[in-house]
């Protein structure tokens, strides 16, 4: 096993407290576990971002399809993009929202790229890409 180094970490009352209660949310029984986990997780999230190598991703959007040209504008996007999205799902949340659950894959950057460009998209209430690799 790798050695251990401990660290003393400076933190408000009101930040560990929220830490200590997302901690036990997620299960954890000790600060220290869910410490490194979270520093794993950022590491993992650096490498793929950084990397040219082929991801796969999804892009969730919520947006108001009345917000005006905002469906025509997505669908131009994608269009520009063929070679990177694979598939694409709508559905109709209300009478105002839709749910669209975009399939994309290519170099981390240019996937990140597309679903910046996707999400910054003016009407587009919430966004989010979360990517794999093979
Ligand atoms: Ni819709």
């Amino acid at each position: 096993m790798a050695e251990l180094s401990r660290i003393g970490v400076a933190i408000d009352d009101a930040l560990l407290e929220q830490f200590d209660n997302l901690i036990a949310t997620r299960g954890y029984t000790n600060r220290s576990e869910a410490f490194r986990d979270l520093i794993r997780n950022e590491l993992v999230q650096e490498t793929w971002q950084a990397s040219e190598r082929e991801v796969f991703g999804t892009v969730t959007l919520v947006y108001d399809h009345h917000v005006r040209q905002l469906a025509d504008k997505l669908t131009v996007l994608q269009h520009a993009h063929f070679a990177n999205i694979m598939a694409n799902m709508h559905v109709h949340l209300d009478h105002h929202n839709c749910l669209e659950v975009i399939l994309i894959r290519g170099k981390s950057k240019e996937v990140q790229t597309i679903a910046n460009a996707l999400i910054a998209m003016k009407g587009v209430k919430h966004g989010r890409l979360t990517a794999t690799a093979a």
